[in-house]
């Protein structure tokens, strides 16, 4: 089914010039007005401390769309999507000006901002009559840990009613994840294998090999437990070891991802590794360690890793070990989430070639090479039995022959439709918090990896005897 086109409004961009507007944004509008998905009446209103006038922002937003687009420039898309560009300097009465120019009743508010900033800019909305007609779209992490997420989820509803409120984490808006529920449940032969019995442990990795980049003041108060574990890991998470919701609305899966993470037992500090890159090698090219990048602290204890074993205290889950892992600055960039299902009972080739048997594994590669495997064992061919580790490979670009657009095209036009789907709930973003505070209140020493690397070694214990699936290309 295609996508409809919002309906008349204006969508206000708070943080209009940082990074996550630069890089995500800005390019996700661009294919938007390409598509014909943005509203037929509304402006892209930017909004940031800097002292800009429209024009300024346009020159900003046409680099940013030359540079980050997935799609080539087209003028003409580029003359109309420049065409709804404004923008509004933040300083002074920066809010009361931002009223003036919004014409219309309706409009989508994207706060781009740190968490320490959301509660001064939401009840400046509220100060200024912005609450009404108003939708609000606010960047993850939803607060810093779990009393201020509640406190934020409060200042919010003294100005937005929840129906207006949309909590991203853009790893809902990859097709890859949006195809976990298709999946799971339009796949019965797996869903039956879906549980301790089945399933032995699962693996979800969110590796990286960008550094902090710009973003080393922002990060420095974040760290990867609060940047990817506490919101991407824990979706990916839900979505994999949720049960089946009663339908397929909203309200549904949003209730039954509330319900998996309200069994995750909170994280007991001994099972978590962090840890924090050295300067290394990336590619072939020298990288700064993380202590030397601009806006960070020489004598930084910010994790850029985190690896940890939690569990699911679930009929379904009691005995599956989950284990979680994310890092900056690592050999190479891979998102997957891994299956190990049981070993076979019994080995019948103990006494053959075949010493160990290697567990059926399915590999379901979020990003890049987008696709799904399973591996299995086979003899090979010969009078001798040996074994051989095989794989049927499911591939996005060979079967589907395009390239997914971008999570944020997808999550901006369903919060100008008002779609929540693909959006965290208040319960599943509490949750989150309360599942990581004794890891916050007692976070392990940080241990250094190299640039490059896969990671501080000591991440192999909290696995042994088992192995963490190798990085791949
Ligand atoms: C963001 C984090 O949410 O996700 C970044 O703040 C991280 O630190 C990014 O680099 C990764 O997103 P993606 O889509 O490149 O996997």
């Amino acid at each position: 089914m295609a996508l409809s086109t919002p309906p008349d409004q204006d969508i206000v961009v708070i943080g209009a010039t940082g990074d996550l507007a630069t890089r995500r944004l800005l390019p996700a509008f661009y294919n938007l007005e390409r598509e014909n998905l943005l509203p037929q009446r509304g402006n892209i209103v930017g909004f940031a401390l800097n002292d800009w006038t429209d024009q300024d922002f346009r020159v900003h937003a046409l680099k940013a769309v030359s540079f980050h687009s997935r799609t080539g420039l087209d003028e003409r898309i580029w003359d109309r999507l420049s065409a709804r560009l404004r923008f509004v300097a933040g300083n002074g009465d920066g809010l009361a000006d931002l009223r003036r120019v919004l014409d219309l009743d309706r409009r989508l508010v994207y706060l781009s901002v740190p968490p320490s900033s959301v509660p001064t800019i939401v009840q400046g909305l509220g100060g200024v009559d912005l609450a009404d007609g108003t939708s609000l779209v606010v960047e993850k992490p939803f607060g810093h840990d779990l009393p201020s997420a509640q406190q934020l989820n409060h200042t919010i509803h003294e100005v937005f009613p929840e129906e207006r409120v949309f909590r991203i984490d853009h790893y809902l808006g990859k097709e890859t994840v949006q195809n976990l529920l298709v999946f799971r449940f339009a796949n019965p032969l797996f869903e039956r294998e879906w549980n301790n019995d089945g399933i032995h442990r699962i693996e979800i990795t969110v590796a990286e090999t960008e550094g902090v980049g710009r973003r080393g003041r922002f990060y420095e108060e974040t760290g990867a437990l609060r940047d990817i574990v506490q919101n991407h890991l824990f979706q990916l998470l839900a979505l994999i070891a949720m049960e089946a919701p009663v339908r397929m609305t909203p309200e549904a899966i949003r209730a039954e991802k509330a319900k998996l993470l309200a069994a995750a037992r909170p994280i007991d500090p001994a099972d978590v590794i962090r840890g924090q890159y050295t300067a290394g090698s990336i590619d072939g090219s020298t990288v700064a360690g993380y202590r030397e990048e601009e806006g960070v602290n020489p004598d930084s204890a910010t994790e850029t890793y985190t690896a940890l074993r939690m569990n699911i205290d679930s009929w379904r889950w009691g005995g599956t070990h989950f284990y979680l892992r994310t890092g900056k600055r690592l050999a190479r960039r891979e998102t997957r989430i891994v299956i190990v299902f049981r070993d076979a009972p019994l080995n019948f080739f103990e006494t053959t070639e075949v010493k160990r048997l290697v567990s059926q594994k399915l590999h379901i590669r979020i990003q890049p090479n987008e696709g799904i495997s399973l591996t299995f064992v086979l003899k090979e061919p010969g009078p001798v039995v040996t074994t051989q580790k095989v794989e049927m490979d499911f591939s996005y670009g060979e079967s589907f022959k395009l390239t997914p657009p971008e999570s944020y095209e997808r999550l901006l036009h369903d919060a100008m439709v008002g779609d929540h789907t693909l959006f965290i709930s208040e319960p599943e973003v509490v949750r989150g918090w309360e599942v990581v505070t004794p890891v916050l209140e007692a976070p392990p020493p940080i241990v250094p990896y190299t640039a490059g690397s896969l990671g501080p070694a000591e991440a192999n214990e909290l696995i042994a005897p088992r192995l963490w699936h190798a990085l791949e290309d």
